[in-house]
């Protein structure tokens, strides 16, 4: 008698994990098109370099970003907002890739929200140390869309939690691969990464990849 294949599969692919009312953690969500999704990664890179953005209150963020999609978000010492064109170049930010966006759209409807469509695509970079404070992401006209984070590369430690900076948040591993979405009743929680462990992927060597989408407008 040869054992039931289906017997040794997780009941669902991908696992569901709620984090809070109205947030997901979807594991291994985009491992399957991992190479798909980091193929076009250098093109986007190589026409909106990463950068290091300053905030308003003067501080150089240890995380490199850049943008593709209709909107990018950056921060200066005027403030936070996104804009169409790169501030680096002139120019609009580079399209986003097809994949990109279609991935964004079903972890979307995966979690929960059907019809998110992202206009704005926020690459960050996290090199080994960087790191990203808690905060809310607040500067999109409409809290109705849910924002959905892809994490590629080396693992961080995502933070997620609570309706004030004080808080406590809760602790979340993120892989390469997994993908979170929070909105509805989580979608203006408070959210950061803490310092991002040395170590080497396979892929991507030292450093994270997380790719957030928004609808910004
Ligand atoms: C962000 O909040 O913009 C990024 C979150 C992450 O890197 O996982
Ligand atoms: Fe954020």
């Amino acid at each position: 008698m040869t054992a039931d294949l289906f017997d040794q599969l997780p009941s669902a692919f991908p696992a569901l994990e709620p984090m809070a009312p109205g947030a997901t953690l979807l594991r291994a969500f985009a491992l399957a098109e991992d190479g798909a999704l980091l193929s076009v990664l250098d093109g986007v890179l190589a026409q909106s370099p990463l950068r290091h953005l300053v905030t308003p209150g003067g501080q150089t963020m240890s995380v490199a970003m850049s943008n593709c999609g209709p909107l990018g978000w950056v921060s200066d010492r005027r403030g936070y907002r996104y804009v169409a064109l790169d501030p680096l170049s002139g120019l609009p930010w580079p399209a986003m890739p097809a994949a990109w966006a279609e991935l964004a759209r079903r972890a979307a409807a995966s979690a929960g929200f059907d019809g998110f469509e992202p206009d704005a695509c926020l690459i960050n970079q996290y090199q080994p140390g960087a790191r990203l404070s808690l905060h809310q992401d607040r500067d999109e006209q409409d809290f109705s869309a849910p924002i959905v984070s892809v994490s590629l590369g080396l693992p961080a430690v995502f933070l997620f939690g609570g309706d004030s900076r004080a808080a406590r948040p809760s602790r979340w591993r993120l892989a390469h691969g997994d993908v979170v979405v929070w909105g509805g009743p989580s979608r203006l929680a408070y959210h950061g990464v803490g310092p991002l462990a040395d170590g080497e992927h396979p892929l991507l060597g030292r450093r994270r990849i997380n790719l957030t989408f928004r609808r910004a407008s």
